[in-house]
């Protein structure tokens, strides 16, 4: 990558720059939040939930916390190179700052997950619609397409996620982990939500519609990424299914009110669901 695209533009003597204060104020959040991997209680607490019953039944349950693991730990290593690229392209030098920081939290998550995974007994099998959603978002044509997908959606809707696991997995480093990730991605959203809001100023109808279209593209890969439950999971994945479906449907409501918070035309969503 060529220097140049790494320099933020200075900004034009005189230009009201009040409109970025938002994405300035995240980055300063970001910085006091940060942590360090060797913060998380390695060695004082279990890494994952233990069972006490039959040696099958504690396999299997194991095997379903590595596949959590391995889920977080492939969407954590998406995000470091999606927040690379928000870094690169975005214009101006607030949010530029501001992805310094993001770039940072998600290399940390992955180095957090890579540990945790390692402790629990090794990685499971990979979501392939996961794959998809990122190359989805990395190939978007715009960066206000880039921002919605990553920061207005996903990293809004994996919150909620985080706070699952963290309720299911109590006094075990796993739960610290989440914890800490709410937090991060929470930092994430509030940034992308502020930096969104100042690129569809100026934005046009053009951009605006096609922001819809790569809605409509991503959210049935959505769905089926939501829904997707690997072997390891298969079985609580059928008993899960209508509860599963219908958290699915309140996450991209709620992707949807956001869109239209930001003003934009949400009438040509198309749910998939
Ligand atoms: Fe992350
Ligand atoms: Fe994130």
């Amino acid at each position: 990558m060529a220097t140049d695209q790494l320099e933020a533009p200075p900004p034009d003597a005189g230009e009201d720059r009040g409109s970025l204060a938002g994405v300035l104020r995240s980055y300063e959040l970001a910085k006091r939040a940060e942590w360090q991997v060797r913060d998380l209680p390695w060695g004082e607490l279990p890494p994952i939930p233990q069972y006490t019953g039959s040696p099958q039944r504690g396999a299997r349950r194991n095997d379903m916390w590595r596949s959590v693991i391995t889920q977080q730990l492939q969407a954590d290593q998406l995000a470091v190179e999606m927040a690379t690229q928000l870094f690169a392209i975005a214009p101006d030098p607030e949010a530029k700052l501001y992805y310094t920081t993001m770039v940072q939290d998600e290399a940390r998550h992955t180095e957090a997950w890579l540990k945790l995974a390692a402790e629990a007994g090794g990685m499971a099998e990979r979501d392939p619609y996961l794959e998809e959603l990122a190359h989805m978002t990395l190939e978007a044509d715009t960066l206000e397409e880039k921002v919605f997908l990553m920061q207005v959606f996903y990293e809004r809707l994996i919150i909620s996620r985080f706070r699952l696991i963290a309720r299911s997995s109590r006094g075990t480093v796993l739960e610290e982990l989440c914890n800490r990730l709410t937090v991060d991605d929470g930092i994430h959203h509030t940034a992308g939500m502020a930096y969104e809001r100042v690129l569809l100023a100026s934005a046009g109808d053009a951009t605006k519609n096609r922001l819809i279209d790569a809605a409509n593209r991503m959210l049935p890969i959505f769905v089926q990424h939501a829904l997707w439950r690997p072997r390891a999971r298969e079985v609580v994945g059928r008993m899960m299914r209508q509860t599963d479906e219908r958290n699915l449907r309140e996450d991209i409501e709620t992707g949807v009110r956001l869109a239209e918070s930001l003003g934009l035309d949400v009438s040509r969503v198309e749910l998939a669901l």
